[in-house]
């Protein structure tokens, strides 16, 4: 059976624009944002906190969440590899942060120039402090359905590190197709290894749309009982560190195919209104946790 609801988590204006190859303006990133927020998706992936000099498109993160205007709502989360990354987001005013690790050895190396073991040990700092801090914490793993430098990665590989990041503490595991080469067969025996260690409403998926299987990918996760969706507004995406990485599926394609099906997306406020003004900095991660709750 089809979930009734699905949320969706933007990701544009991170792993869009991470991978442009001229800088986009912080401005223009800015604009995005809000005109996301507008449009009604309540979770907006806004930037990441990571080396200027392994991604320069994310070294204007501060600006970027400075400049944000925060809608009630809505949860902006932002990419975290390291405790410096943590306390430097946290300082811009983060409420919600991701650290992001991979099932394969080769491309952690090539994306956090570490394995994937140490990955592990530096998120658990990275969750100790968010825990203590308050702050949400969701957790990604790439190269779950292929890898550009490994190929094939093994389903238990992916449940083991999926398992390792949701025991320390991550509400949601986002399951990414880093490269977009998954395909429905694939997706589903990842899928069934992953759920023995995870509850499958603690999960999301992420996919790249190489040769437009992203859709059909999708259809297989909301089967077997997934609610959360990463997609990219108009297909944006890419990630520099995996070669040949495609866009990610597109948001309006996804929110196309859930309405077809008779699924819901529209974000719904669920603070009381009678709120004073000086609580709305706890909203997002009220309605975060509020979400997870009666998910
Ligand atoms: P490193 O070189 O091993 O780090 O990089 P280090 O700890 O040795 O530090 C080296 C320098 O980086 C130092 O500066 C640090 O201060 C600085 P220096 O002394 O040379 O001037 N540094 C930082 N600066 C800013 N923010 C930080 C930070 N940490 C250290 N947080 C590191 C390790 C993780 C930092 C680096 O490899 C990196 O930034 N990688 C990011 C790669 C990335 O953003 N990839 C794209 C996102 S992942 C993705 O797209 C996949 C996903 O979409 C899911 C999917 O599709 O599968 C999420
Ligand atoms: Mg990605």
């Amino acid at each position: 059976t089809l979930p009734e609801r699905v949320k969706i988590v933007e990701v544009g204006p991170r792993d869009g624009l991470q991978n442009e190859k001229t800088v986009v303006p912080s401005e223009v990133k800015i604009h995005l944002i809000d005109m996301l927020s507008e449009a009604g998706l309540s979770v907006i992936e806004a930037t990441s906190f990571v080396s200027p000099k392994w991604v320069p498109q994310m070294a204007d993160q501060v600006e970027v969440m400075m400049g944000i205007h925060r809608r009630p709502g809505v949860s902006y989360p932002v990419l975290t590899p390291n405790l410096k990354g943590f306390l430097a987001a946290v300082n811009a005013g983060a409420a919600e942060v991701a650290i992001f690790g991979a099932a394969s050895e080769l491309f952690s190396k090539k994306n956090i120039n570490c394995s994937v073991d140490e990955s592990l040990q530096r998120f658990e700092v990275v969750t100790k402090a968010a825990k203590e801090a308050g702050v949400p914490v969701r957790g990604y793993v790439s190269c779950v359905l292929g890898c550009p430098y490994e190929g094939k990665v093994s389903p238990d590989k992916v449940a083991q590190v999926a398992k390792r990041l949701y025991s320390m503490g991550c509400y949601e595991i986002s399951l990414g197709d880093t490269i977009g080469v998954g395909t429905p067969g694939g997706m589903t025996e990842m899928l069934q290894a992953v759920s023995r260690e995870v509850p499958v409403n603690a999960l999301a998926v992420h996919c790249h749309d190489t040769y437009g299987q992203a859709l059909a990918n999708i259809l297989i996760a909301l089967q077997m009982g997934i609610s959360v969706v990463d997609s990219s507004v108009a297909g944006l995406g890419g990630c520099p560190y995996a070669q040949g990485a495609s866009g990610n599926v597109a948001t309006e394609d996804v929110v196309y195919m859930l309405h077809g099906l008779g699924i819901q997306t529209v974000r719904i406020l669920l603070f009381p209104l009678f709120l004073p003004v000086s609580h709305f900095h706890f909203l997002p991660q009220f309605n975060g946790i509020w979400q997870t709750v009666t998910r």
